[in-house]
């Protein structure tokens, strides 16, 4: 936890930035798996993290502005919970920890919210994304999950603040990219030709669990890159293989690191491998290049576009005017997903209150396929912390799919294409956050990027 100034201020300024209203924080409770006291790993919600720090279930709070109050809402222990769960600090110290003097048992948060709707007062809340969300705002405010309407006004306050990472934020992070790099270093140490893929997946892990983070997200590592968010780890790698690898850990904080690299299953990657391999790390470097405060995320999308399609020409998979193969949409049939998205106390950082608010500043997403997966498209500010993820997939059925509706025919070479269907996926992924004339990246471990810095750890 930061020392409870960070979250005084943080709320201090959000009070200011919202001017009037109340307003409720969910936090988390356990999530069961199969049977109540089987639960999933707990994890709390990011902004009641991010304002209020404690990473307990069965909390919740309100900034009431209108009467400058902050309230935490929670139940004390009982001997039971302490007998199987152990003890834990009182209410009351749980929130002299964060600088809040006020608190009140669960029972009276519904007693609050209910005086303040008498008074004519708006309650304001966040996106419910979990079940349980969306039970306790029917039983607090009475309206049924169908008609729950998160705040705008709230998300875009506290998005306005979350978004640009401070130097604490920034540190934490740069941890958890420390040990998201040994993770992948380890993995790229280890495989070889015969090996499941969860051994590889068990290696990485444990490089977390050696440092007591948890997973930011679920680990892929797969000999299918092509399917982008694959998190199968049931097959054996074999010669001849691709292995894409999608993972990362957070801190005890909460703070994210994200990577992926794309290694042969053999020690070396074939002609044919190396040739895709290295217009991907083109598309990588120049967009680290481009990174800098002013700059539209969306423009350096463009720009590793192009050097994709440019790249798949020379290769003999594309043809035509590069510009147009990108404005129109063909270079999705290789690339059908952003470059990157915003990382914090999220993996995809507040993806919970829409990828157009945080990722758009608040303006419209395309509908064409590949560009509608851009998460982030903004102008770049510093203080703003994301991934650089370009891929190349070959991906059989969106082939065969485009293929029989003749689409692209201008720009896309099948005839060629049809004999890359076995080839899989390349994804690489560093973590970089803007600074005040450039960009710098997150971490201080370098995880091996070019085909001969992949050959020489393999
Ligand atoms: N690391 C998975 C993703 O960015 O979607
Ligand atoms: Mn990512």
């Amino acid at each position: 936890m930061f020392k409870k100034e960070t979250y005084k201020q943080r709320r201090a300024l959000l009070k200011k930035a919202l001017g009037s209203g109340v307003y409720l924080f969910l936090g988390n409770d356990e999530l069961s798996l199969n049977y109540a006291d089987s639960t999933f790993r707990y994890r709390q919600d990011s902004s009641f993290l991010y304002f209020f720090g404690l990473s307990f279930a069965g909390l919740s709070a309100i900034i009431d502005v209108d009467e400058d109050k902050e309230i935490i809402f929670g139940n004390e222990l009982t001997i039971d919970d302490i007998v199987w769960m152990g003890v834990q600090p009182t209410l009351k110290e749980k929130s002299e920890m964060v600088g809040v003097t006020h608190t009140e048992p669960t029972v009276d948060l519904g007693t609050y919210l209910a005086r303040a709707q008498k008074q004519g007062r708006e309650i304001h809340y966040l996106p419910p994304y979990r079940p349980e969300h969306q039970l306790k705002l029917m039983d607090l405010l009475g309206i049924k999950p169908a008609a729950q309407k998160a705040s705008y006004k709230f998300m875009e306050a506290i998005c306005n603040q979350r978004i640009y990472k401070s130097d604490e934020e920034l540190a934490e992070i740069d941890k958890a990219c420390n040990v998201t790099a040994q993770m992948h270093i380890a993995a790229m140490k280890m495989l070889r030709p015969g090996m499941k893929e969860y051994e590889v997946v068990a290696e990485m892990e444990a490089v977390a669990a050696r440092n007591n983070y948890e997973l930011s997200f679920a680990t892929i590592a797969t000999i299918n890159g092509q399917t982008l968010h694959n998190h199968y780890h049931g097959n054996t790698a074999k010669s001849g293989q691709l292995f894409l690898i999608d993972a990362g850990c957070e801190t005890e904080m909460g703070y994210a690191g994200d990577m992926s690299s794309t290694v042969p299953v053999d020690k070396t990657f074939t002609a044919r491998q190396k040739a895709v391999y290295d217009i991907q790390n083109r598309m990588h470097l120049e967009s680290v290049k481009a990174l800098k405060p002013g700059v539209s995320y969306e423009s350096v999308y463009d720009l590793s576009a192009s050097v994709m399609v440019d790249g798949l020409k020379d290769l003999g998979l594309m043809k035509g005017n590069t510009e147009d193969a990108v404005r129109e949409g063909a270079h999705a049939m290789f690339y059908p997903h952003g470059l990157g998205h915003m990382m914090g106390l999220d993996v995809h950082d507040m993806e919970n209150f829409g990828e157009e608010l945080v990722g758009y500043a608040g303006g419209k997403k395309s509908t064409q396929f590949g560009r509608k997966s851009l998460r982030l498209a903004r102008e770049l500010e510093p203080g703003f912390v994301f991934t650089i993820e370009p891929g190349i997939y070959f991906i059989p059925d969106l082939i065969d799919l485009w293929r029989g509706q003749n689409k692209f025919m201008d720009f896309i070479n099948y005839d060629v294409l049809e004999t890359y269907k076995d080839f899989g996926g390349i994804r690489n992924e560093e973590d970089y956050v803007i600074t005040k004339d450039g960009a710098r990246r997150m971490g201080s471990l370098y995880v091996p990027l070019t085909t001969e810095e992949v050959e020489a750890i393999r």
